[in-house]
């Protein structure tokens, strides 16, 4: 993690109201798309979305699922969240803070987790132990949409910011994801370094 959890925070908290707006890009557009088509909830599953920001997943999701619980560090990000709910009138969304590695989800019976545009603050053995940590619920299917890399990354490129981001290869994910009991059913390329991946335990 290049900044604290702290730092994160409040960062996200300060641009919160002009969050929404600012995310105009085709590619975060179709991440959001395809976290929402792969993650597929039926009326009785219960969702973990991390890192849910402003909800877009959590929202998008939360017509189609029993609960989403959505979670996150910057109460900023959240409160939109929370006033775009009351605006959709969906009542099955409940924000609350949460960290990838402490997901405050005591007691849960988690169906399935997603996380979109939020991993890659994470360094990389942070991300490996909120895999373990998410896999430790025991969901039968992870999506996660991010910013990662396909190939060798190109610094010059709009979704890598050096500061503040860290991603990781698709392959790093993939190893720890697999080292989880995780089998990869889909690998979406959105851009050189912008993914989704499907993440699924069968038998469970
Ligand atoms: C770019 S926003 C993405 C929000 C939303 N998922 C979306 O798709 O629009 C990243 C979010 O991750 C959150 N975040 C960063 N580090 C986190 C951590 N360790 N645990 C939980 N959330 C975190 C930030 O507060 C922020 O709301």
């Amino acid at each position: 993690m290049k900044k604290t959890i702290e730092e994160h925070a409040n960062r996200f908290s300060e641009i919160a109201g002009d969050y929404d707006d600012s995310q105009d890009s085709d590619e975060y557009r179709a991440c959001v798309s395809l976290v929402v088509e792969h993650a597929d909830p039926s009326e009785e599953d219960t969702v973990l979305d991390l890192g849910t920001g402003t909800g877009a997943i959590a929202l998008a999701l939360a017509p189609d699922a029993d609960r989403v619980i959505a979670r996150d560090i910057s109460e900023g990000m959240m409160d939109e969240g929370q006033k775009k709910a009351a605006e959709q009138g969906i009542e099955n969304v409940e924000f609350g803070e949460g960290r990838f590695r402490e997901p405050n989800v005591e007691g849960e019976d988690i169906d399935i987790v997603v996380s979109n545009f939020a991993m890659h603050h994470l360094s990389e053995e942070e991300k490996r132990e909120a895999i373990e940590v998410i896999a430790g619920l025991g969901p039968r299917k992870f999506v996660l949409g991010d910013v990662m890399f396909f190939g060798t990354p190109d610094p010059e490129e709009p979704f890598y910011s050096p500061e503040v981001d860290d991603p990781s290869t698709v392959g790093h994910l993939a190893d720890v994801l697999t080292n989880n009991g995780f089998s990869l059913t889909a690998v979406e390329r959105v851009h050189e370094q912008v993914g989704v991946l499907v993440a699924e335990r069968y038998g469970e």
